[in-house]
């Protein structure tokens, strides 16, 4: 049985025990997960039905036909052409299987178009949210899909191998970008997990800046902020290097969010609260006098998405177990000067974790 299968056979019994007719899926990373195909979500309406009782079956375009064939195990598809009305194909199809009255689980990032237009035609049933029905799943990653990280995370490593030795002064934040996502090809990436953030000077203060066409000058930050994705796998890392020298003010404030970082990674192991290592991060930063400088959460769970389950922040009570992966990012912004932040993902092991990423923490020179 493939894993595949395992995996919806898990899903059924937890949709038989939440008294579920059956999931619907969109084109999605759960998609993925459950059938092997993954495809972008677009205007077609493109659907995965997996019944609570009885086999899961495909909704799609005829155009994928071939496509879904070759990747996914599911045998049933049912292939709708541009010149059909496809919600009376699903409704046939539904009706026929008698999956017409009962609350249906609905993937979380399905256009709000499509389930609108599945509940006009389908008066008598219910849809509710996907709730824990997939994270359950999806937090503790198998020893295959923590080796696609663990390379999707390499690949990222090298890349700012690659920056520290090209950086030059004048170059735009853009430039640096368009070098960061062809290495990333030449390494097998199907691409960037998300944009990829490279702020320079001053627009390293903002934690999620839009890159732009700034140039980057002598004794300036360079913070870059990116991932890839690696056969359906994400990573996602984040450093700080300096263009030249830093002032000591720039020097310090590396160091500090070095030393959180450390400590983050330090206190994780299975059995603590995700909170534990917020507070600890945090309490570290705000003990050096910059705690309101850092202003956001401590880190985010990765896998097929770059951010998902579980979320590392100062409320979470979620209990780290081992296979859960994600990131441990302190930064620090003053605005109008400059920021930094140091992002590493992690793996729980059984008695610690293992840093997926593994370029330089220390403060690291652009010669120029
Ligand atoms: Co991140």
């Amino acid at each position: 049985m493939s894993i595949y299968q395992q995996r919806i056979e898990q899903i059924t019994r937890m949709l038989d025990e939440q008294s579920l007719l059956g999931m619907l899926l969109f084109p999605s990373p759960n998609m993925y997960y459950l059938t092997g195909f993954q495809s972008h979500p677009g205007e077609r309406l493109f659907l995965v039905v997996i019944p609570a009782e009885g086999t899961p079956f495909f909704i799609a375009p005829q155009m994928f036909g071939a496509h879904i064939k070759g990747e996914s195990w599911i045998e049933e598809i049912i292939l709708w052409g541009d010149d059909d009305d496809p919600y009376e194909v699903l409704l046939n199809v539904l009706t026929e299987k008698g999956l017409t009255k009962g609350a249906f689980a609905v993937d979380d990032t399905m256009w709000a178009v499509q389930l609108l237009n599945m509940m006009n035609i389908l008066p008598e049933a219910k849809f509710v949210q996907l709730g824990d029905l997939m994270s359950t799943l999806r937090l503790r990653k198998s020893a295959d899909e923590i080796a696609k990280i663990l390379d999707s995370g390499k690949i990222v490593d090298e890349i700012v191998g690659v920056i520290h030795q090209v950086a030059k002064p004048g170059m735009s934040e853009m430039e640096i970008v368009a070098i960061m996502e062809q290495e990333m090809k030449k390494r097998g990436a199907s691409g960037p997990s998300f944009p990829t953030i490279v702020a320079t000077g001053p627009n390293a203060a903002l934690p999620h800046h839009s890159t732009g066409e700034r140039r980057i000058q002598e004794g300036e930050f360079l913070l870059m902020d990116f991932g890839a994705l690696y056969k359906g796998y994400c990573s996602d890392t984040t450093r700080t290097l300096c263009l030249g020298q830093p002032s000591e003010k720039m020097r310090q404030v590396h160091n500090i969010v070095r030393e959180a970082q450390e400590i983050g990674v330090q206190i994780v192991r299975p059995g603590i609260k995700a909170c534990e290592v917020d507070q600890a991060v945090r309490q570290y930063i705000a003990n050096k006098g910059y705690g309101e400088y850092y202003t956001h959460r401590t880190g985010h769970g990765l896998g097929l998405e770059v951010h998902e389950e579980p979320f590392i922040t100062g409320v979470s009570e979620s209990i780290l177990e081992a296979g859960m992966v994600f990131s441990i990012e302190p930064g620090i912004y003053i605005e109008g000067e400059f920021g930094v932040r140091i992002e590493d993902i992690v793996v729980v092991t059984d008695n610690g974790c293992q840093r997926v990423n593994n370029s330089p923490h220390e403060l690291m020179i652009i010669d120029i």
